[in-house]
């Protein structure tokens, strides 16, 4: 009786020992093979399953290789405890074939508290689906996202790297209290609707120390996203940072709370940017900061535009947009503008802007010192602080067109 009670109790303290020292999931232990050729998703996805399941915080490793990835990676909780991937030195390759990944996005997060993804390159490989993207003509392309993070919580992602996407590199849908830091994002400037970040119905996301150079908007913010903070960005090539477009739907929720700071711009065709559609539904935006962003050869480095139409068929002038613009601050925005017009705040005539604040700007165009950039404003009387350069609404209006083919981001 005492021996099998001892023994009892011997495998309970190892029963307790073993749980408290659940050891990381090797995906090779999986099955994954790791050599570019056989595809790993099932094996990954097993792995993680298990970390998922575990009584104990888990991690899966991804150890240094290759790893084909030609099925789409769902990678879903709630789990039991907190899980991490790492995957440092290892890079996944989806398959290029533009069809190879059916559905919208190829490694998928959903419903998962406290994450941490850390390390590994992700390839997605869309030279060749770049090509087959006509989103200019239909409005629409159905071609995976590299990464989709649906309510992700309290969650980080740091330091890895999202390269050639087919269409966007990373959607953030109902997130909150998440970081993402030292991520790097690169596309060709000439891919299609790479956009390197898009965030849309988020509470709480912090995004820092990332290096975008892609072919669309570098940061893109959709409808309902609130304290949302970005900061120490480098974006360029690309499209830059923007709020919007909103207005395109009905009942979309309100902006509230975007503060981006200490961003360096190059290249891009757009700096920082609020977007709405004329003839919109109303709607709300307001609290957004940009402060201390540096400009190099950067196209309407400051623009606010309630006329935002890449497709025919607006009228602004006699439909405008009904989204509200208020408490707004552009502050330390320095650099050159590649486009005459610096700074453009084109406000809606039937809601104007209110509470624009320009502080301590320093735009020049083609190196002329102040006298070659103009700024050009409508339905807003922005406050200004410190020295403004080019003097804020000096200018006329000059006919704008915006450039074409934006797909949805709002998908
Ligand atoms: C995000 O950044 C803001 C401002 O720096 C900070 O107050 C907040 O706690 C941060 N949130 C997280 C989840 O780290
Ligand atoms: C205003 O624009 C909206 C959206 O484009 C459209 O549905 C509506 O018919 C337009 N109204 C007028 C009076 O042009």
């Amino acid at each position: 009786m005492a021996a099998s009670t001892s023994i009892g109790l011997f495998l309970f303290v190892g029963f307790l020992v073993a749980r408290t020292k659940a050891g990381p999931i090797d995906v090779k232990t999986k099955g994954a093979k790791g050599d570019g050729v056989a595809n790993d998703a099932e094996a990954i996805m097993t792995a993680w399953k298990e970390a998922c399941d575990s009584p104990n915080p888990c991690q899966v490793v991804i150890p240094p290789g290759t790893y084909m990835v030609s099925s789409p990676l769902t990678l879903s909780g709630p789990c039991k405890n907190p899980i991490e991937i790492n995957a440092n030195g290892a890079t996944l390759k989806a398959p290029s074939d533009p069809t190879g990944i059916k559905g919208p996005g190829w490694i998928m997060f959903k419903n998962v508290d406290k994450m941490t993804l850390s390390g590994g390159i992700f390839d997605g490989q869309g030279q060749e689906a770049w090509k087959t993207n006509n989103a200019a003509k239909t409005g629409k392309c159905d071609l995976p996202y590299n990464f989709r993070f649906d309510m992700v919580k309290a969650s980080f992602i740091r330091g890895i790297t999202s390269m050639n996407s087919k269409h966007f590199h990373m959607n953030f849908l109902g997130c909150d209290g998440t970081t993402v830091e030292k991520v790097t994002i690169e596309a060709p400037a000439e891919s299609l609707n790479t956009d390197g970040m898009h965030i849309g119905r988020t509470n709480g996301l912090n995004i820092t120390d990332c290096t975008i150079k892609t072919g669309d908007d570098c940061v893109s913010i959709g409808d309902g996203s609130s304290n949302i903070h970005i900061e120490k960005i480098k974006c360029g090539p690309g499209h830059g940072i923007s709020i919007g477009s909103l207005g395109k739907y009905p009942d979309e929720a309100p902006i509230d709370g975007i503060f981006i700071k200490g961003c360096t711009m190059t290249g891009t065709d757009n700096g920082l940017r609020i977007k709405t559609w004329p003839g919109s539904p109303p709607g709300k935006a307001v609290n957004m900061h940009f402060d201390d962003v540096q400009m190099e050869n950067v196209g309407n480095p400051i623009l606010i535009d309630q006329e935002y139409c890449p497709y025919v068929g607006c009228k602004p002038e006699t439909n405008s947009s009904k989204v509200k613009i208020a408490d707004v601050s552009f502050k330390g925005i320095r650099g050159t503008s590649s486009t005459k017009a610096a700074i453009r705040l084109l406000c809606s005539k039937d809601i104007p802007c209110e509470k624009v604040e320009l502080a301590d700007i320093d735009l020049k165009y083609e190196g002329k010192e102040g006298a070659g950039a103009i700024s050009e404003c409508k339905n807003v009387k922005p406050m200004t602080t410190g020295k403004i350069i080019p003097e804020a609404c000096a200018a006329p209006v000059e006919p704008f067109k915006e450039k074409g083919g934006e797909a949805d981001s709002s998908s």
